[in-house]
């Protein structure tokens, strides 16, 4: 069944495959789909759980603010509903690492591992903060080209316009079919975000940490610090790819991935 209601909205869920679970969690403005590269490698071995967050992709629309706690606390219901109640590979890209620092934060026996994509840490400055408020407003206004506009540029690698037109198109069109309004309540909720820097010490789980060599939102070094300061992490940089590598590198993403997966189980 494609559709969960949860926590009183009503959730798309793409699962697939049977084995220990794994949570492939978006970014942002994005939907499940960013997810099919992994969802086609590992569902032979895993149970694939691949959710369109509240208000993305095809779950119903949202507005207002809403948090990544809001969003963790969604995906423990959601995996409450769909009754996994063994712990998941806990995988997010970007806005879904950031979800993945809360989901840890309340429901770390949920998680048996960690795999955090290109995703941040710390809070956002002042500055970026306003931005993101700034494009919440706008968007509501004018819709979301603009947005696909503006974040195309810093989502995928440099040679990705000219490399990978397929994917730079998919990643299009997510940004534009995602409704304003959920764009908009994601930025606010976004904006919100702690600072979890001093927490990442405490994550006892087994962490892959990895990144786009090209990636500009989440850098190469602020994402080598996280895995330094995470005590049982490994660190993997995925050549010819940006913010985007599950998409942009797939094979490379898939492969580091298996690789840990591998590790824990021995
Ligand atoms: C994402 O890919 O989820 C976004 O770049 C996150 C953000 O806007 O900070």
């Amino acid at each position: 069944m494609p559709t969960q209601h949860i926590n009183g909205e009503s959730f798309h869920v793409t699962t697939r495959g049977e084995g220990d679970p794994l949570l492939l969690v978006h970014g942002f403005p994005l939907n499940h789909s960013m997810w099919n590269s992994q969802i086609d490698h590992f569902s032979s071995r895993y149970r694939i759980i691949a959710p369109d967050l509240r208000g993305f992709g095809s779950s119903v629309v949202t507005t207002g603010t809403v948090t990544m706690e809001q969003h963790a606390d969604d995906l423990a219901g959601l995996l409450d509903e769909l009754g996994v109640d063994q712990p998941v590979i806990f995988c997010g890209l970007s806005m879904g690492g950031y979800i993945a620092w809360q989901f840890w934060h309340k429901y770390r026996d949920r998680v048996s591992a960690l795999i955090l994509c290109d995703t941040r840490a710390v809070a956002d400055t002042e500055q970026a903060r306003q931005g993101r408020l700034e494009m919440a407003q706008r968007v509501v206004r004018d819709g979301a080209e603009f947005v696909a506009e503006a974040m195309l540029p810093k989502l995928v690698g440099p040679d990705a316009v000219n490399a990978q037109p397929a994917v730079v198109e998919a990643i299009r069109q997510m940004i534009l079919t995602t409704d304003p309004e959920t764009i908009a309540a994601a930025q606010r909720g976004m904006a919100q975000r702690p600072d979890v820097t001093s927490e990442l010490n405490e994550i006892t789980a087994k962490t892959l940490v990895l990144v786009g060599t090209f990636d500009e939102i989440s850098r190469v070094d602020e994402m080598r610090q996280i895995a330094d300061a995470i005590p049982n992490s490994r660190f993997a940089e995925i050549p010819a790819a940006g913010h985007m590598a599950p998409m942009e590198n797939a094979a490379a993403v898939n492969a580091s991935i298996d690789k840990f997966l591998r590790e824990l189980k021995t």
